[in-house]
């Protein structure tokens, strides 16, 4: 008897391979897959395409005997599977990640065999026809990056992928490296060839071994397939900032991880000075779905306004039914905390959610009908990021949550620009004020009538004013996203939950 059971670091944490141990001590034999992501379900066991699980070592004779109540039945059909619409995700749960003829045998390689008969400009029409868009948070047409590269001068290019992944409840990316490895591996061959780049980089984090591990075997195994490209992992050191793109690019020529002013574009002047493609993950999986035959129309037909095609949205934090979900853009916060996601894990009410990392906006119950759209998010101030969608319920605390945001950018700031690296221990410090202050305690700040009295002397008012000052320089005036993305917590949650700035 086959029994598949993910090696996906979830599922291992979790004790997959205890689990395996157990079904191959019991005569079965036993494939590692990738994972289905319902991570709630992990590990997760399938036998002839029925699941069972969360299951450990003690459930194996239950579950060969047919007598498990952890069957959860036929897992293609299981509803949290059968609302998506996987495209990136197309594999997970059905390939061994590193088999080739897995790989192969589910329409691997097509795409680039494709690719090869056009010319680089054909391509990247194709990719602009999509309509795909930037999924590391940014949303930029990847099409017009493309052709930015294509298009400068030199005869030295290079495709960089992002896996820098830091958001706080975001996975996506590492399901993607663990899961389906030949499938980046397959999009950068694609980009390089597009913009005529002969190297490449995957430059991940060094909290992902199983990724790092899975990546280096996989490009191994397909060397000769996407040769003469020629592709290599690098870590980062387990700084966030080195998600930011010029950052990354500093750190992989060995430099220390400091952001570089733009312009120049990276995809002007970005590795070693030349041009570039930066993409993130999903970005560059998305590719060989657009450029297999008509794909580019199929995925352009997808999502809403000029938010097109799927996005892997990221279930996390105090929700029920956790895990991978990819569908086209449009999808609502309610359907997904709630008719997903099951609500809460603790069954008290959702209180927030906070989108996109930690420096996404916490968004209350009253937007939940907010589609997942870059447009309408920043219409309120919000930003999907990388997809990641951390539930909350009504004990949270937001004004530590909001504090949390100032003392994360302290603790990450690279040091390069001042409202960063200053604003941010100046904001913990307001609001440390504001959450141990009721009223004004000390005599000099008791004179607020006075017109000349010092801002900070005015008391609460004047120290909300003082954030929200603070915020707006830090929005405006920082060199890059970590800086300028930190004021969107602290905002919404002073603008939504002002009763827990108050001690
Ligand atoms: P950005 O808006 O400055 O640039 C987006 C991308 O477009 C960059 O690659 C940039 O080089 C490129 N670009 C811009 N104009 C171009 C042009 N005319 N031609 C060619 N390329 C052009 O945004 P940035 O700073 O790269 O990213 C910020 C985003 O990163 C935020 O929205 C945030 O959501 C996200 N983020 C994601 C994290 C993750 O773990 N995935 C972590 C932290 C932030
Ligand atoms: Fe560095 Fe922060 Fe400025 Fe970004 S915003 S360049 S992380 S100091």
């Amino acid at each position: 008897m086959i029994v598949r059971i993910s090696d996906d670091s979830l599922a291992l944490a979790l004790g997959a391979d205890e689990l395996a141990a157990a079904f191959e001590a019991a005569g079965c034999t036993v494939e590692r897959t990738s994972s289905w992501g319902m991570h709630w379900l992990e590990p997760l066991v399938e036998i002839e395409g029925q699941g069972f699980g969360p299951a450990g070592p003690d459930d194996v004779a239950a579950i060969l005997a047919g007598t498990s109540p952890l069957a959860i039945g036929a897992i293609e059909k299981h509803p949290f599977l059968r609302g998506q619409q996987r495209l990136t995700f197309a594999r997970a749960g059905k390939t061994r990640p590193l088999s080739l003829a897995d790989y192969e045998a589910t329409g691997g390689w097509a795409a680039l065999r494709r690719v090869r008969g056009m010319t680089g400009a054909e391509v990247i029409a194709e990719v602009m026809q999509s309509g795909l868009r930037g999924r590391g948070g940014a949303g930029f047409p990847a099409g017009i990056k493309w052709k930015t590269v294509h298009d400068a001068p030199g005869t030295r290019k290079y495709v960089v992928c992002n896996a820098d992944e830091g958001d706080s409840g975001t996975f996506a990316d590492r399901m993607l490296m663990e899961g389906d490895p030949y499938q980046l591996i397959e999009g950068l061959a694609i980009a390089a060839h597009a913009v005529g780049a002969g190297h490449g980089y995957i430059y991940t984090r060094s909290e992902y071994p199983h990724a790092i591990a899975k990546l280096r075997a996989a490009i191994d195994l397909s060397r000769e397939i996407v040769a003469p490209f020629v592709l290599e992992v690098r870590a980062g050191a387990g700084a966030y900032v080195c998600g930011e793109e010029t950052s990354l690019l500093n750190s992989i020529e060995g430099k220390r991880g400091i952001v570089r002013a733009k312009p120049p574009l990276p995809a002007l002047e970005g590795l070693f000075g030349c041009p570039t493609v930066v993409n993130n993950v999903l970005t560059i999986a998305a590719i060989p779905h657009i450029m297999a035959e008509g794909g580019a129309a199929e995925y352009a037909a997808l999502g809403v306004d000029r938010s097109l095609g799927t996005k892997p949205i990221q279930l996390a934090g105090n929700i029920r039914h956790g895990g991978l979900y990819e569908t086209a853009f449009g999808i609502t916060l309610r359907d997904l905390v709630h008719a997903i996601g099951g609500g809460t894990a603790s069954g008290r009410p959702v209180k927030a959610v906070q989108v996109g990392g930690p420096l996404g906006a916490y968004i209350p119950p009253e937007q939940f009908d907010l589609p997942f759209d870059y447009e309408a998010y920043a219409r309120v101030d919000a930003l999907i990021g990388h997809g990641g969608v951390v539930v909350f319920d009504d004990t949270a605390d937001m004004g530590a949550l909001a504090r949390f945001a100032m003392e994360f950018c302290a603790a990450e700031s690279c040091g390069k620009c001042t409202p960063c690296r200053i604003g941010s221990t100046r904001g913990v410090e307001v609001i440390d004020r504001l959450r141990t202050r009721e009223k004004v305690l000390d005599p000099v700040a008791a004179l607020p009538q006075m017109h000349n009295a010092p801002k900070h002397a005015r008391g609460r008012e004047a120290d909300v004013d003082l954030l929200k000052d603070l915020c707006e320089t830090m929005k405006f005036g920082s060199l890059c996203a970590l800086g300028g993305f930190a004021p969107y917590p602290v905002l919404s949650a002073l603008r939504y939950w002002p009763e827990d700035f108050r001690p």
